[in-house]
């Protein structure tokens, strides 16, 4: 009884009935039914004032709930001709909250409630039962076409515990069960759909870009895009033109430079952008001129118009990348970076000065909200990496360090940061926070200044398997392990690196008993050069990415203290204090 209750708090824990839609996304599952019933219930938030949320298609019946203007409207024909039921009035569904929908329906009696409002209908015809042939699409219609029932736009938001006569279709196309096809879904609900208009964008997958509305550019445009990034060649902006397909407008990064690319026009930048800083490029262009400027370096390029007065750029604008499908057209315009995304991140932008960000996107593929690029190899002043080794970038913030010898980080770096196994780099061992002690004081050592990332349990490994040798001792302290077991008197066990090779554990670390004790001098940094080791259990052999010993630092912060001034008095001496003397000024005396 209790074991069921808590299965039941478990599965409710779950979310997952919830899927992200992005636009160009959508799912299609498999259905063939005649029924005089129809239940549909769903959750769904969007900023979207027209999309389809979901369809279910027959050969000619069919029944389609999709928002138009803000509202939710039903369309449903049961063969003899489409009825139509909307939600009320004055309320307005594209406001980016959580929407509860459902509908009933009994043969001819239809209910649709939307939140809390009811709207009732009796449907015509004699006959009841809604046939469904080609299944459910929830989001979008994907390529299916055997049903026109004029443009739809793609939903672009999150819909949740979506059922259709029982079917609880997210978990069907998330279980991938039967023939169920899913494209672009994310099964969450994205964080990009709650950015406001002022929050950086991150251009975070491969292949990633962001489509944002058509603006109107027959006359040219005035945009400004900030962006940071370290990829060499790379898609900033593009817009594929318009029908006749003989304008179009590319912003790429090429070997470092910008380029710009327009039918008639190119104009190729000498400011180098790959350097993992922020960027500021201005683009002014119409029919007979390109300028752009970098960081407030100006060139211009005059255009052989040949009397068109007017761009055809009625496409939509590509940001940070273009759709594969896209692709292969703008190689073939000479567009060279067509295949890279930006890898980094675009501050919202202003196209003649109206600001566009994440909340004016129609379609968006692997962005996230913020900018979670950093770049430490390109960054300050103390690298992360020893001069001899290479520094490369992992992820999206962290770094990994390539030399011959042990020691490939920074002694003098630090920030916090991770070190990843030898051979596979995408396994994690441990995270590194430098630690901070007062000058002349004590620090205990912690599990968060060293954080143990990998799991270690599951190679066979326990705490106490996991060694940290001090392979350098610091140069302005020691490090001392606390020896005692529950006793009262700590007793210190001092660990030199270099000639004992000393070591301490991660039991030990978890425990509380690592310190380092600094000695007091002037130096506000200090470093830690350990080892770390893994000693499997018995019958456990580690994998060979695991063997050997992987050498990092721990930076060590000292926070200066004012010594205080040492008075000595010799008994029989008497201190004369000058007129002037305050009693705030000398405090340890007692003014009369
Ligand atoms: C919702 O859509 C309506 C109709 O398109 C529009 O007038 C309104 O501004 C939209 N509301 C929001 C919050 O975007
Ligand atoms: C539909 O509604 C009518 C009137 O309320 C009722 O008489 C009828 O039984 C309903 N039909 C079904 C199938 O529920
Ligand atoms: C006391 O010392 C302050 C500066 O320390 C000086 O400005 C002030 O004039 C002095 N007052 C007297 C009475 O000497």
């Amino acid at each position: 009884m209790e074991l069921l209750f808590i299965l039941c708090l478990v599965s409710f824990g779950l979310a997952y009935d919830k899927a992200s839609f992005y636009g160009a996304s959508y799912i299609s599952y498999p259905l063939q039914e005649a029924k005089g019933v129809t239940d549909i219930s769903f959750r769904f938030r969007t900023h979207l004032s027209d999309a389809l949320l979901l369809l279910a298609a027959g050969k000619t019946d069919y029944c389609m709930i999709r928002l138009e203007s803000g509202k939710l409207k039903l369309h449903i024909n049961l063969g003899a001709g489409e009825s139509e039921l909307s939600s009320s009035k004055g309320t307005y569904l594209n406001d980016t909250q959580w929407h509860h929908v459902s509908i009933i329906r009994r043969e001819a009696n239809l209910t649709m409630k939307v939140d809390d409002n009811v709207v009732k209908k009796r449907l015509p015809g004699r006959f009841f039962e809604l046939n469904i042939h080609f299944g459910i699409f929830l989001g979008g219609q994907g390529d299916f076409s055997e049903l026109f029932l004029g443009h739809m736009e793609n939903f672009r938001g999150c819909m949740e515990d979506v059922y259709y006569n029982g079917v609880k279709i997210i978990e069907k196309a998330r279980s991938r069960t039967g023939s169920v096809h899913v494209e672009g879904v994310t099964w969450n609900c994205a964080p990009e759909f709650d950015a406001d208009i002022n929050s950086d964008i991150s251009f975070i997958d491969e292949g990633a870009y962001l489509v944002l509305p058509k603006i109107n550019s027959r006359a040219g445009g005035r945009w400004q895009i900030e962006f940071k990034t370290i990829t060499p060649n790379a898609i900033v902006l593009y817009n594929p033109g318009g029908g006749r397909g003989s304008d179009f407008l590319a912003v790429e990064i090429l070997e470092g430079v910008v380029r710009v690319k327009m039918a008639r026009g190119l104009i190729v930048h000498s400011e180098r952008v790959n350097d993992g800083q922020w960027h500021k490029l201005h683009l002014l262009f119409n029919p007979s001129l390109i300028e752009l400027s970098i960081d407030n370096i100006a060139m211009s390029t005059q255009i052989e118009s040949g009397g068109t007065r007017y761009l055809d750029l009625s496409d939509l604008f590509y940001l940070g990348g273009i759709e594969s499908d896209k692709r292969q057209k703008a190689f073939a315009k000479g567009i060279k970076a067509a295949d890279s995304s930006i890898m980094g991140c675009i501050r919202p932008i202003e196209v003649d000065d109206k600001i566009y960000g994440l909340p004016n996107a129609v379609i968006s593929y692997g962005v996230s909200p913020r900018c979670v690029w950093w770049y430490p190899c390109h960054a300050g002043p103390s690298p992360p990496c020893v001069p001899r080794a290479t520094c490369e970038q992992h992820g999206v913030d962290h770094f990994t360090c390539k030399c011959d010898t042990d020691l490939c980080i920074n002694p003098d770096y630090a920030e916090k940061y991770k070190v990843f196994s030898k051979s596979s780099s995408e396994l994690e061992l441990v995270a590194l926070y430098p630690l901070t002690v007062q000058e002349g004081g004590v620090a205990v050592i912690t599990t968060q200044n060293i954080d143990v990332i990998l799991d270690h349990h599951k190679y066979g490994v326990r705490p106490s398997g996991v060694l940290l040798h001090v392979a350098q001792s610091p140069q302005h302290g020691r490090i001392a392990v606390d020896l005692t077991l529950q006793r009262n008197l700590p007793q210190y066990n001092y660990v030199d690196g270099e000639k004992s090779k000393q070591f301490f554990t991660l039991m030990d670390l978890s425990r509380d008993k690592v310190r380092y004790v600094h000695d007091g001098s002037e130096n506000h940094q200090d470093a830690i050069v350990l080892e770390m080791e893994l000693i499997p259990e018995t019958k456990f052999t580690l994998p060979s990415y695991l063997q050997g010993r992987n050498t990092f630092v721990l930076h060590v912060n000292v926070t200066p203290v004012n010594d205080p001034p040492v008075l000595n008095l010799l008994p029989g001496k008497v201190l004369r204090l000058t007129q002037n003397a305050t009693c705030a000024s000398i405090n340890f005396l007692s003014c009369f």
